[in-house]
């Protein structure tokens, strides 16, 4: 049967953005619930700055722990420069994902770069990987809508895309990192996409900001994506792109995969456990569309309650 591959990003774009401190032992036993519930791909972590992102301070220990615990599992991380390679390389990492946004602003907001430099670092920073002979994935960033610069023109992100391609990227994410996207803007700029790259090399990271996630989802499926990034109980977001909110849910995107007769090899019930886990460590309710009706599902007594 066909089938999705997921990646959840919680233990990243999930995590990176909260207000609470998470241990590193907190973060590897989400992602042991993960792990427990099918999920054979995660992004573990960033090396950035940690003044930038004091939440990544903890990356080295993270994949230490990581590769002890799940030897099998495939984990990547972002890394934004030759410094965050040099750092992952050192603890371990064998993927790494660039992150190059598609405008001007976003770059220097995110990355203190103009978009020509990080241009340039990113394919610098696929091509030293691949010499270290690691996997690598490389985000499109705000490659629907940027929050600085409106709608993001299509030629750029194919532009982008391609390079990141031809600089050896395995893998490239195409990021809506602000939830603006909709489900014809999507077909579209996948069909176009599709004209220059392999599909099966595309993936599609969507955040639910506006309720248009799965249905974005949806729309890249019909046009041949497979590979999705997704955070459980859909925390997530960029602290440097105001108004951002979570990423799809992992349970959403699921729910909606296999009920359309797509195979993704997670366990609803399993993935309950890693969303219950985040809300005791962030200390307040989380969870997708679905997760009021998979409770239900789980606990019955909940029916009589308000979703
Ligand atoms: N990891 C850790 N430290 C890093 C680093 C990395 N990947 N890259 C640079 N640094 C350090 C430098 O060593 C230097 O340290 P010092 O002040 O102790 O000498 C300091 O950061 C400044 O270095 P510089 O190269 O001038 O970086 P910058 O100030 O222009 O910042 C980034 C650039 C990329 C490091 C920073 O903007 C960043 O980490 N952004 C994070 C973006 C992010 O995670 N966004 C969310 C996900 S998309
Ligand atoms: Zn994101």
């Amino acid at each position: 049967m066909d089938r999705l591959i997921i990646t959840d990003v919680c233990p990243r774009d999930g995590l990176q953005n909260q207000p609470v401190a998470i241990s590193t032992d907190d973060k590897l036993r989400l992602v042991d619930l993960l792990v427990n519930a099918g999920l054979q791909s995660i992004e573990a972590t960033s090396f950035v700055s940690p003044k930038a992102v004091p939440q990544m301070a903890d990356a080295a220990e993270v994949v230490t722990g990581l590769h002890q615990k799940h030897p099998s599992l495939r984990t990547s991380v972002l890394v934004p420069n030759l410094k965050g390679l040099e750092r992952a390389h050192l603890a371990g990492a064998q993927e790494i994902a660039v992150v190059l946004s598609a405008t001007e602003m976003m770059n220097l907001k995110n990355i203190n770069m103009s978009l020509q430099q990080a241009t340039e670092v990113s394919e610098q920073t696929l091509q030293a990987a691949r010499k270290l002979g690691m996997k690598t994935r490389a985000y499109v960033a705000v490659a629907f809508d940027c929050p600085f610069e409106g709608h993001t023109p299509l030629p750029r992100v194919l532009d982008l895309a391609n390079r990141m391609f031809k600089a050896g990227a395995d893998e490239v994410v195409i990021a809506d990192t602000i939830g603006a996207a909709s489900p014809g803007m999507v077909r579209d700029r996948t069909r176009a996409l599709r004209q220059t790259l392999p599909v099966d090399r595309l993936a599609m990271h969507f955040h639910d900001t506006r309720g248009m996630a799965v249905a974005n989802a949806w729309a890249a499926i019909e046009e041949g994506v497979r590979r999705f990034d997704a955070s459980a109980g859909g925390i997530g977001g960029c602290p440097f792109a105001p108004g951002a909110a979570g990423n799809v849910a992992t349970e959403d995107l699921v729910l909606m995969a296999e009920r359309s007769g797509l195979t993704t090899g997670i366990d609803l019930m399993g993935l309950l456990k890693a969303v219950d886990l985040a809300e005791q460590m962030l200390q307040r309710p989380l969870g997708g569309r679905s997760a009021a009706w998979l409770r239900r599902q789980r606990d019955p007594a909940r029916t009589a309650q308000p979703a």
